[in-house]
């Protein structure tokens, strides 16, 4: 059968679209419009298979071919080094909770958590189940909006793994270096940031990311694992649940999710297109410096994150009054702005500003709230 092949060409411009919106919300998130048109010319018969990916055996060779394209895409833009395993897998960032420490702890007792915010709250919470976790926060700091100073931090000698959250989601913190743990294996969820920015892999033990933000569409979860940590599960965890079944099975002991794993394929083509993690965190710091900046400037809006520790991901922020919280999230709507009202937990507005979010989206958000100040303030 004739391939009829597309590729990742220059979006059609709003207008043709006059009804598309900037999503700002924290997850499910924008994709590059040019992926979703490469996905719809693709979505009825892909390369001449005859189907859409979504009908296809993920044992097929059709399949194989993107899952191997996908995995070299990944390990390329990331220089994942050969050592490392990468696992396309399913449960969600939150099914990584309770998997770190079943399969990490071979034995040891206690593991090591920074808590910066809701997410490594709940991942440690998860991982008590398991083991005695030594927390290590700011005291002082109840809203957890900064991360504790390494003079601070007292790591446990025995502990298993170190493990953070590089970007908590919610509340807007990021740590601002690579934690320096010596030899302990460190595990990091970057499930709102991977793909934002270059960083050496090979400092980490574990990485893992949903891949709802930066990626693709949900559904699915990547892990990233040095080779030495796996084969150390006790046996009777759940085979779902066991890394080195995962990676002996090449992500396929079951039923992968094939569809979030082809759309994150064209995803990482785009990210390589557009000059890698390098642009990419040209443009989150663009995006993100143009909002803290109108934030900064101005006394109708405020962001509580010390500067050495806001996200450029997500950008929290209160309005002069929770009163206009309803008034700002249905305006901006009407301005094609939408899904910025806060976490439930923290209120107020936030701006999630990932890889596929155009500068021009950020451009209309800040003239926007502006103009909500002017008539507001
Ligand atoms: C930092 C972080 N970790 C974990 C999760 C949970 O992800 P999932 O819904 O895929 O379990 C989220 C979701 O937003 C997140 O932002």
């Amino acid at each position: 059968m004739k391939q009829k092949v597309y590729t990742l060409k220059a979006v059609d411009s709003k207008e043709s679209y006059p009804g598309l919106v900037y999503n700002f919300g924290a997850g499910p998130a924008m994709l590059p419009r040019e992926v979703m048109q490469l996905a719809r010319a693709e979505f009825l018969d892909w390369h001449g298979a005859g189907m859409s990916v979504m009908e296809m055996s993920h044992r097929s060779d059709e399949f194989m071919s993107i899952a191997t394209q996908t995995e070299a895409d990944f390990r390329e833009i990331l220089a994942i080094p050969d050592n490392y395993k990468v696992l396309f897998s399913q449960g969600g960032a939150s099914s990584q909770f309770a998997m770190v420490p079943l399969n990490l702890l071979a034995g040891k007792k206690t593991a090591d958590y920074f808590h910066t915010g809701l997410w490594s709250g709940k991942a440690l919470k998860e991982a008590e189940r398991f083991c005695k976790v030594n927390v290590i926060t700011n005291e002082d700091n109840d809203a957890l909006l900064s991360v504790p100073e390494a003079e601070t931090w007292s790591l446990d000698p025995d502990a298993a793994y170190v493990y953070y959250t590089d970007n908590e989601t919610i509340s807007g913190v990021r740590f601002p270096a690579i934690p320096d743990v010596a030899d302990v294996p460190l595990v990091t969820d970057m499930t709102s940031n991977l793909l934002s920015k270059p960083f050496d892999v090979s400092r980490y033990g574990v990485i893992f990311a949903g891949a709802q933000k930066n990626i693709g569409p949900p559904g699915l979860v990547i892990v990233i694992i040095r080779e030495d940590l796996l084969g150390h599960a006790p046996k009777h965890i759940p085979s779902m649940y066991n890394y080195t079944i995962q990676a002996k099975s090449n992500s396929m002991y079951n039923t992968p999710p094939t569809y979030s794993w082809y759309i994150s394929g064209l995803v990482l083509k785009w990210i390589k297109g557009q000059g890698g993690l390098e642009a990419m965190e040209r443009m989150s710091h663009a995006r993100s410096d143009s909002l803290y900046q109108a934030i900064d400037k101005s006394d109708f809006y405020n962001n509580l994150v010390d500067p050495k520790y806001r996200s450029r991901m997500n950008v929290p922020f209160t309005l002069a009054g929770d009163s206009l919280n309803e008034k700002f999230a249905s305006e901006a709507k009407d301005h094609g702005l939408v899904a910025l009202e806060g976490h439930r937990s923290v209120g107020g507005m936030r701006a999630s500003m990932y890889n596929a979010m155009p500068e021009e989206g950020v451009d209309t958000l800040i003239s926007f709230m502006q103009e909500f100040e002017r008539t507001n303030g």
